[in-house]
């Protein structure tokens, strides 16, 4: 179990471990030098920049799905930087056309729209995001391939279209999934696709490979991916997860504010999960706290709540071995990806610091404090 330096840590603080960040990044590299894939980190999932020279020592580059996170990408990490949104407006495509080294477009009609602007961007190579319309995904806001789906073109709809100008295709509809979805994915994108792929340059497999995962068949993917190669012979494949890259390497620290009763001992930490992780309350999911059991599992049970006005802010029932006392400190796992990235100052909350830890070597240091100026800077 890692030791965190509790007392010297600030709550609410997001806490990122490098010694396991480097275990991911390890992982990562093995499928990059067994495929000779590209990895992206899709920025998306994971945007503490302050890592990113060290996971640009691995991976390929980033991926991005705004202006904004395009530019942190090329400032903060370098190499390879890829862009994909839903639609984008022209402005966005005119800023994104002077950082990214491909864009990916997600339907023909914004591609024929901006022909003019993409034919003047000699240094930029076009895709088009394909959707296999093969779901693996049981949770449909998670699904790019569920009925209705904007994402995507389908196979249909390329009927009487020119690809003149493209280079590439982009495939995403995993999430959180085993290599075994994505050979199943693979299969339906040959079988539809197949008419396009020898004319392609490069193929983006999306994110959703959840490849650090402990018992993720990482011979599989690699399997799966030298075998398109072999059948294809595409001269550049990526992979541009998020989750996989930081999964398992954060905390985040919070503190007991108060402890009231009603029906059931209820703890009010100083983290919320509206403002400071929403996907507990999105997904919606239980996040794991160290030394803690389920419900009725340890002497003493506690449903743990946020300090926000939503009567809903409520993080889960747990159990300890000990009463919980006012000043506590409780350590919130796997909190580094769609955590930071997706904070809010809901209420005025004050946003949870950043910090570094090195559990090979026990440094710690704090990158960053929120104040109020970050929340009055947000608003007008
Ligand atoms: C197009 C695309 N690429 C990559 C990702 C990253 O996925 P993950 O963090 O699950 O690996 C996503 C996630 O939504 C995505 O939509």
């Amino acid at each position: 179990m890692i030791s965190l330096p509790l007392d010297r840590i600030k709550t609410p603080s997001f806490v990122v471990d490098k010694a396991l960040l480097r275990k991911n990044l390890a992982i990562l590299d093995q499928v990059r030098q067994r495929t000779g894939v590209k990895i992206l980190l899709a920025q998306k999932a994971f945007s503490m920049y302050a890592v990113y020279p060290m996971l640009a020592e691995i991976l390929d580059g980033t991926c991005a799905s705004s202006p904004d996170e395009a530019r942190l990408g090329r400032e903060e990490f370098g190499k390879e930087v890829t862009a994909f949104a839903a639609a984008y407006s022209a402005g966005d495509l005119a800023e994104l056309l002077q950082t990214c080294d491909r864009v990916i477009f997600n339907s023909f009609s914004q591609w024929e729209r901006f022909r003019e602007m993409t034919s003047a961007a000699e240094n930029v190579k076009f895709g088009l995001r394909c959707n296999p319309e093969h779901s693996e995904g049981t949770v449909e806001i998670y699904d790019p391939c569920a009925p209705k789906s904007r994402l995507g073109i389908r196979v249909c709809d390329f009927k009487g279209k020119s690809t003149e100008g493209i280079s590439g295709l982009h495939v995403h509809n995993l999430c959180e999934q085993n290599a075994d979805a994505f050979a199943r994915t693979l299969t339906a994108f040959e079988e539809k696709f197949g008419f396009l792929i020898p004319q392609m340059q490069w193929i983006n497999f999306g994110g959703g490979h959840h490849i650090t995962r402990p018992d993720y068949d990482i011979d599989l993917l690699c399997n799966t991916l030298n075998g398109f190669r072999q059948r294809w012979g595409t001269p550049e494949i990526f992979l541009e997860p998020g989750e996989a890259i930081a999964l398992n390497t954060g905390f985040l620290v919070a503190s007991v504010l108060d402890i009231v009763h009603n029906g059931v001992d209820i703890a009010i930490l100083d983290t919320s999960a509206e403002a400071h992780m929403p996907d507990v309350l999105e997904m919606p999911y239980r996040p794991f706290i160290i030394h803690s059991g389920e419900a009725g599992e340890k002497a003493h049970t506690y449903r743990l709540a946020g300090h926000s006005c939503l009567a809903g802010d409520v993080i889960g029932e747990y159990s300890f071995d000990q009463k919980l006392e006012v000043g506590d400190k409780l350590v919130f796992t796997d909190m580094a990806h769609y955590s930071m990235v997706k904070t809010n100052t809901f209420n005025g909350l004050r946003l949870p610091s950043i910090a570094l830890f090195d559990s090979a070597t026990g440094e710690y240091q704090m990158l960053r404090n929120f104040t109020y100026e970050d929340f009055k800077s947000r608003l007008s």
